[in-house]
């Protein structure tokens, strides 16, 4: 596959918000409002109790199910915990696992993330896969170093036929929110070329030129043309934004307009800058 020609995704993760009522009318407007081509790959993570609910709503449309969590047992006593063989029973494709929320607010760490990607693709899941360093970790100049040690541990012990079921998502922590502060489309192209660097001196480079990695933080409609048209961007992990159908489904059509252009000039073979070696 040429390097520009990845699959697409535009990715809601609504973390901890909406009623029932609101996910079921939120579900039904995107779905009506991505309409049916699929050039870019949808997906919608409501919370765990409105699975099932919108799971009921999707099928047909082009907008697929995902999970924002899981844990990694396939049953037993764990109390008030979401198996990955009950995400599948009720019709989800994706699991966000790695989430800088988790990794920062509930103290999940690399080796208990690594434990659940492993046993989410065991399972048959498709991974999205967060990284990215904290504000005070880029002022110290540590994102490489973090963004190595997230993909490195994380990605322990994964074996290759699990790796095209991959997602990795760069979301730095600082342009999470409302925090005031937006990462620059260089700074993300910058940080998406080191994460596909990385990965490929682990897995080869023939699977990092196949591997999607989506930006998240702060994506909108008015910025999500610039960001998607990066480099080595291929799609979106969506919060805030992904709570209005209208604004959701704008960056969805955003990354459908800049990836025809991309694809337009995809027609010659080249390449991939992403994957030189450093200069240092
Ligand atoms: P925002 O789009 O609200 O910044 O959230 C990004 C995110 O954390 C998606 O997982």
């Amino acid at each position: 596959m040429k390097p520009n020609l990845r699959q697409k995704f535009i990715i809601g993760n609504w973390k901890m918000h909406t009623t029932a009522a609101e996910a079921g009318q939120l579900a039904k407007a995107i779905v009506d409002g991505v309409g049916i081509e699929d050039r870019v790959s949808v997906a919608v993570c409501p919370p765990f109790p409105y699975l099932a609910l919108v799971g009921k709503i999707l099928p047909g449309s082009r907008v697929a199910l995902g999970a924002q969590n899981l844990y990694p047992e396939k049953e037993g006593a764990f109390t008030g915990e979401v198996s990955p063989t009950m995400l599948l029973d009720l019709g989800c494709k994706h699991v966000i696992l790695g989430h800088s929320e988790r990794r920062h607010k509930l103290g999940e760490t690399d080796a208990f993330i690594n434990k659940k990607v492993r046993i989410a693709f065991a399972a048959g899941l498709e991974v999205i896969f967060c990284v990215g360093e904290t504000l005070e970790q880029r002022q110290a100049s540590q994102t490489e170093a973090v963004l190595d040690r997230q993909i490195v541990q994380g990605l322990a012990g994964v074996p290759a036929d699990a790796l095209p079921h991959l997602i990795i998502a760069y979301e730095p922590v600082w342009a999470i929110g409302s925090t005031g502060h937006h990462a620059t489309p260089q700074q993300v192209q910058d940080a998406h070329a080191l994460i596909r660097r990385r990965f490929g001196q682990m897995f080869g480079k023939e699977l990092a030129q196949s591997l999607v990695i989506l930006y998240g933080g702060s994506v909108k409609p008015d910025n999500a043309g610039s960001l998607l048209r990066c480099d080595g961007v291929d799609g979106a992990l969506i919060g805030g934004a992904s709570l209005k159908a209208d604004q959701f489904i704008a960056i969805v059509e955003a990354g459908t307009s800049a990836w025809h252009t991309e694809e337009e000039s995809a027609s010659e073979p080249t390449h991939n800058p992403e994957l030189e070696p450093k200069q240092s």
